[in-house]
């Protein structure tokens, strides 16, 4: 197991002696690249609140690595039953972590689903299925990030300008990330693609994250204001939006970072196809329409002092800071999976991806 470890992808992982979850801590990216080691729940707790380890896949496999450290933290020689409530108890902490992107209850119900089945076996034996489980959700992710960036690439060619919102890279999951999957992979093949990246506010993932991911891979990325983006399309720069997204409900209406469906509603004002890329762990078919996906919403500091020297707002000024927003999907040409690319309606084309 430690070998496959090695292999996985280095800003989330296990440690070499598998009793802690460690991770590049994102929010002090790009000028700082600082490694985390965390073994208490509630330091990952904190660490998913805080945006150290973000992005839905991403929080779903350091969930996963996670549900297994504490789980070796309880008796071996502990009762199996036992141990499993003390066990569901944490994860529910954890999986109530953020609530809006599915992939993080989805890789904790993963999880608590193996322990209870191999609970009979005494409790070493549901630590080690367990060591299994979460290794083969991260491994799972990196062929489901390449399998969204070969479809993705389908969809753009050589030379084409594509925007994108927030950070759906490598960071976001494991290796190519989902809705810059393409662009990494184009460049690797030589189809070059002309990055728009909007920097999102509050958090500016895409200015501290997209365009660090992009820059390092040689990718020609231009940083813009969200408030651009309109200019950019009318300018004709752009062919195609990809962006990632953190829960997909049966209709397709898609949650993504906040200001994602004002970018899709540009796109569809200036005609250029909208796409929104992710894993099926990201479709969530309990959620029969986007009212039905919860939103988490954020300190207003957020927007009123945080990244400046002195606030930017009056103290006290009432603020409003949903962290996501619902793009309906009659703006979205296609929703892209692993399995393939989903067109309208999408009612009946997510619901076959899970009947095969
Ligand atoms: O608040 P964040 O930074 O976790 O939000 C992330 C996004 O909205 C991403 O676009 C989404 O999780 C997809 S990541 C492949």
């Amino acid at each position: 197991m430690t070998q496959l470890r090695e292999e996985l992808s280095p800003h989330v992982g296990l440690t070499a002696d598998g009793e802690r979850v460690r991770i590049l801590d994102q929010s002090l990216l790009p000028n700082r690249e600082v490694y985390l080691e965390l073994s208490g729940l509630a330091e990952m707790v904190e660490a998913i609140r805080a945006l150290r380890v973000r992005g839905a896949p991403a929080i779903g496999i350091f969930a996963g690595y996670g549900v297994y450290v504490l789980a070796r933290q309880l008796p071996r020689t502990g009762g199996a039953r036992e141990n499993l409530a003390a066990l569901c108890l944490r994860a529910g902490e954890l999986s109530a972590a953020r609530p809006t992107a599915v992939n993080l209850a989805w890789a904790v119900g993963r999880m608590l689903d193996r322990a209870r089945r191999e609970a009979g076996g005494g409790w070493p034996a549901v630590v080690s299925a367990l060591e299994e489980e979460c290794l083969a959700i991260h491994r799972e992710d990196i062929a489901m990030c390449r399998a969204i960036a070969e479809h993705g690439l389908s969809l753009v060619r050589d030379g084409d300008g594509v925007l994108t919102h927030c950070n759906a890279g490598p960071l976001a999951t494991s290796r190519y990330g989902t809705a810059l999957g393409p662009i990494l992979l184009g460049q690797e093949r030589g189809v070059r693609l002309k990055v728009f990246a909007d920097e999102t506010r509050p958090l500016l993932q895409g200015a501290r994250l997209t365009a660090y991911e992009l820059n390092r891979a040689g990718v020609d990325v231009t940083l813009i204001c969200d408030n651009m983006a309109s200019m950019v399309m009318k300018n004709g720069w752009v062919q195609a939006c990809f962006v990632g997204c953190d829960r997909v409900a049966a209709n397709g209406d898609a949650a993504n970072k906040i200001g994602t469906s004002g970018v899709a509603i540009l796109a569809r004002h200036y005609g250029i196809p909208f796409y929104v890329l992710g894993p099926t762990s990201t479709i969530d078919l309990n959620c029969p329409t986007g009212n039905d996906i919860p939103i988490e919403e954020r300190d207003p500091e957020e927007i009123r002092t945080l990244w400046y020297k002195e606030p930017m707002a009056p103290a006290g000024v009432r603020c409003f800071n949903p962290a996501f927003d619902v793009t309906d999907h009659s703006l979205i040409a296609g929703i892209v999976t692993e399995k393939g690319i989903c067109r309208p309606p999408y009612t009946q084309s997510l619901a076959a991806l899970f009947s095969e």
